[in-house]
């Protein structure tokens, strides 16, 4: 099982669209996939259908039941998708109320790494959509993922937000002691303005090793799939939006920590 985690300290950036567009198209290859939502907003959890506002199931029930972390405890708060092979870990709105119940606690930091552990054979590949925040939240998004994806919009406000955010994550690391190799992902690349081409040369030019090499797109199919409730690769495959998360897909498959997913890749996604 690889986890892999989209964050971006900024909101509006693509990160739970290229959490669903990876996910749906690790399922397009046979992989088995956790869609796992640590937004309190629960904008990956709305996006399948689910209302947050109501749910009883999700990750809140993890943090709270910690000392007790089970498989058939995890396995209470996943909810299926329409897509058999898509499995989702909700976000209920009570998740915002865990930095709040938790205040002072210790032994928070690991609970999604432990969760994950206790579910490990089932599943091939987990993507975990995260909020705009650093809290206990982000903590276990990074503790527990093999590859850390940051979608960075093309405009010139994105710079200063991605600096921050790699300035917080080197802090992170080295408090922790634990460094995860991260990938800025460039979204809603509109080559018609000067800003977003410039903007993305930069990012390029700034972070050469940390920068996926191509660009996300903008394109209006994201808007109409994510409110049809359908992950982009199904909702039309062959839109530019889609392959562009297509190259992604395979180039993320193909990093070190991922060639067992590599594999599958190359086989076609034969399972
Ligand atoms: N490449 C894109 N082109 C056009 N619209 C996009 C693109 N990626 C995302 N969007 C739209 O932009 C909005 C914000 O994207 P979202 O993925 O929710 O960002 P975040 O999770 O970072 O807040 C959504 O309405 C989404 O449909
Ligand atoms: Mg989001």
């Amino acid at each position: 099982m690889k986890v892999w985690t989209v964050a971006n300290q900024k909101g509006g950036v693509g990160k739970t669209t290229t959490s669903v567009a990876l996910a749906g198209l690790a399922l397009e290859q046979g992989l088995r996939v956790l869609m796992l939502d640590l937004d309190p907003h629960g904008s990956l959890t709305s996006y399948f259908g689910q209302d947050p506002d109501r749910l009883e199931k999700g990750a809140i029930n993890l943090f709270m039941a910690r000392e007790k972390i089970s498989p058939s405890l995890v396995k209470t708060n996943l909810l299926p998708t329409r897509y058999p092979g898509m499995t989702l870990l909700p976000a209920s709105t009570a998740l915002a109320t865990l930095e709040r119940k938790t205040v002072g606690q210790g032994g928070l930091g690991l609970v999604v790494k432990q969760s994950l552990a206790a579910v490990e054979d089932e599943y091939d590949l987990v993507l975990i959509d995260t909020a705009p925040l650093l809290g206990v939240l982000m903590i276990n998004a990074l503790a527990c993922c093999d590859e850390l994806i940051i979608p960075v919009q093309t405009e010139f406000l994105a710079l200063k937000g991605l600096e921050r955010m790699v300035n917080t994550l080197n802090m992170m690391f080295r408090s922790n002691k634990r460094q995860v190799s991260y990938h800025i992902v460039p979204t809603m690349f509109d080559r018609r303005t000067q800003a977003s081409v410039s903007t993305f040369h930069t990012i390029r030019h700034d972070y050469p090793e940390h920068t996926w090499p191509g660009r996300i797109p903008i394109d209006t199919k994201f808007r109409d799939a994510s409110k049809a409730g359908i992950p982009p690769h199904l909702y039309e495959p062959d839109s530019r939006g889609v392959d562009a998360y297509r190259s992604l897909y395979k180039w993320l498959c193909r990093l070190p920590g991922s060639r067992s997913i590599a594999d599958t890749y190359t086989a076609g996604g034969a399972r």
